[in-house]
Parts: C-alpha cells; sequence; structure tokens
C-alpha cells in the first residue's frame, strides 16, 4: 500500500481516515475497559470530567482519560495494538513525512459513557497567529484518533472550504476566546461528519475546525503528534507532575443542572443569539449543547 487516496484526501480536505490499520483491537478492548473503570470509580490519575450528572453508583461520568500510559496499569494490550500501525509507512505516504521527526505528546482517551450523550464547540486546536494548512508544507503537528469501537459523529469543516481557510477573518461567528467569547454547538451545511469502523485511524491537521459529538458509547485514543524542530515551543504533556488531575465530582447543585439540561426540551441560548443573526451556512438547532435529544446516526 502506499496510501495515495489518503494521501490526496489529506491534501484537498485536511484529514483522512485510513482503514484497517489497527491490529489486535479486540485485546486492546480490554485494557480499554479496564481503564473506563477504574476511572469511573475515581481511581485513575489523570482522569476528566467534562459534565457531572447524579448518580447513585457513585460513578464518575469521565471524559478524557489524559495520559493512559501514565496510569500504574498493565496495559500490554494495548501498547501492542499502537504498535502494530505502520506508523513510518502512513506518515511517508500520507503527509511525505518522516516518522522519526515526530514525537508524541499526548496518549488520551476520549470516552462517552452510554447514559449521557456528549457534545461540544466548533473549534480549532491551532492557527491562531494565521493558518498554514494550505501550505505545501508538511504539518509541524498532528492530530490522530485510533478507533478501537466503531463510531460515528465527530464534526470537521473540511480544509477545501474557503471561507474558513483563506483566513481566520469568519472564525469569530464560530468561535472566539477574546472579548466577546464566543462558542457554537450546532449543526452545519458545510460540516462532515467522521464515521469510523474498530481498527480505523483518523489523522487531522490541527488547524482544522472540529467539533467533539457522540451519542453512544465512545472510546477512542488520541494523540498529539509535534515535530519539536518545527515547533520549538510545543507544549509537552508528558510531564507528569504537571498535568495530575484533581478528580472530584461537581457540587450537587452543578449535577442537577446539568441533569436538567440535559433532558430539558427548552431552546439554548445560542438560538436566540443566532435569532439576531444566522450566518448562511449555519443550521439554528433549538437546542445546541449535550442533549438526550441530540442525533443518534
Ligand atoms: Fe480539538
Amino acid at each position: 500500500v502506499n496510501f495515495e487516496q489518503e494521501r490526496l484526501q489529506f491534501e484537498k480536505k485536511g484529514y483522512t481516515i485510513i482503514k484497517d490499520q489497527l491490529h489486535h483491537f479486540v485485546e486492546a478492548r480490554e485494557d480499554i475497559k479496564k481503564l473506563i473503570k477504574l476511572g469511573r470509580k475515581g481511581e485513575l490519575q489523570t482522569a476528566e470530567m467534562f459534565n457531572d450528572y447524579p448518580n447513585f453508583s457513585g460513578r464518575y461520568n469521565i471524559g478524557k482519560i489524559k495520559q493512559v500510559f501514565q496510569e500504574n496499569l498493565d496495559l500490554s494490550h494495548l501498547k501492542k495494538s499502537f504498535d502494530s500501525v505502520d506508523w513510518r509507512s502512513i506518515y511517508q505516504g500520507v503527509l511525505g513525512a518522516n516518522y522519526d521527526d515526530y514525537i508524541t505528546t499526548v496518549h488520551r482517551l476520549h470516552v462517552t459513557n452510554q447514559e449521557y450523550k456528549y457534545s461540544s464547540i466548533w473549534h480549532r486546536d491551532e492557527g491562531f497567529d494565521g493558518l498554514t494548512i494550505r501550505s505545501p508544507k508538511v504539518p509541524s503537528s498532528l492530530r490522530i484518533n485510533l478507533y478501537f469501537f466503531d463510531e460515528v459523529g465527530f464534526k470537521v469543516i473540511p480544509k477545501d472550504n474557503d471561507y474558513f481557510y483563506e483566513s481566520t477573518a469568519h472564525d469569530k461567528e464560530l468561535f472566539s476566546t477574546s472579548n466577546p467569547e464566543h462558542y457554537c454547538q450546532t449543526e452545519l451545511d458545510i460540516e462532515e461528519t467522521i464515521f469510523a469502523k474498530a481498527g480505523d485511524i483518523l489523522i487531522f491537521h490541527p488547524e482544522l475546525f472540529h467539533r467533539p459529538y457522540c451519542s453512544t458509547f465512545r472510546a477512542h485514543l488520541h494523540i498529539d503528534s509535534v515535530n519539536p524542530k518545527e515547533m520549538p515551543n510545543y507544549t509537552n504533556y508528558g510531564n507528569v507532575e504537571g498535568d495530575l488531575v484533581n478528580l472530584h465530582r461537581h457540587s450537587f447543585k452543578r449535577q442537577m443542572v446539568n441533569l436538567f439540561k440535559y433532558y430539558a426540551p427548552i431552546p439554548s441560548r445560542n438560538y436566540f443569539k443566532f435569532l439576531k443573526e444566522k450566518p448562511s451556512y449555519l443550521k439554528n438547532q433549538f437546542i445546541q449543547r449535550p442533549s438526550v435529544f441530540q442525533k443518534k446516526y
């Protein structure tokens, strides 16, 4: 295999799915289930919640495990599966890059527990000082998901969309962290949805607009891959001390608010904001937050 199709797709859209790259993923699932089980009991050092909801089992609604290989656990099945990927050929074939120039700064498990659907905001990870995604240069950093289970829902705006990739001038319609802050969590006409099967790998450019989204169980391994020569100021998440999480449950009041918002068929605040002015590519959905009404696929 020379990954020619995937190379063309990455060049055109800024992301690509590479089918059937991960071996031993069935065994790796056992390690992943072990991680989630401990995380939900509050027994991992790098587990974190996005939203907490009341429950009587005392289980935490884990959203991510930030550094799986820093947990004090035997994860040999997961490691074996990870190492079964022919990273050298993929980097060469898809990106024209030399795998040895890159380091992995994070091995993060993204988790959605089956009892609560999850989605988040549109954003780019990088590119705030100007975009490089359309330059012919090999990317200085990459985002990669390894799928051990079938998964549907992750959203992207592909790179061939001129409106968002000629410059960042329109970013504030979806995403602005500076004053006034603005976030968007609704469907777009221009979005594409990722359908992944167990064994697949997704590679995307960190400047790609994306939105986490999952309405069922999710447990993929996400890695940040960085070329330190090209990106000397990269954040090294590999430092355990700086990455420990104080995992405590949110207040009861906050849990109840989250629960109410999750089940309430009432419009989100953004729905009213977009009534005043709605970009033409945006679908102004009534509910724009993690919700039981979120589409399942
Ligand atoms: Fe992101």
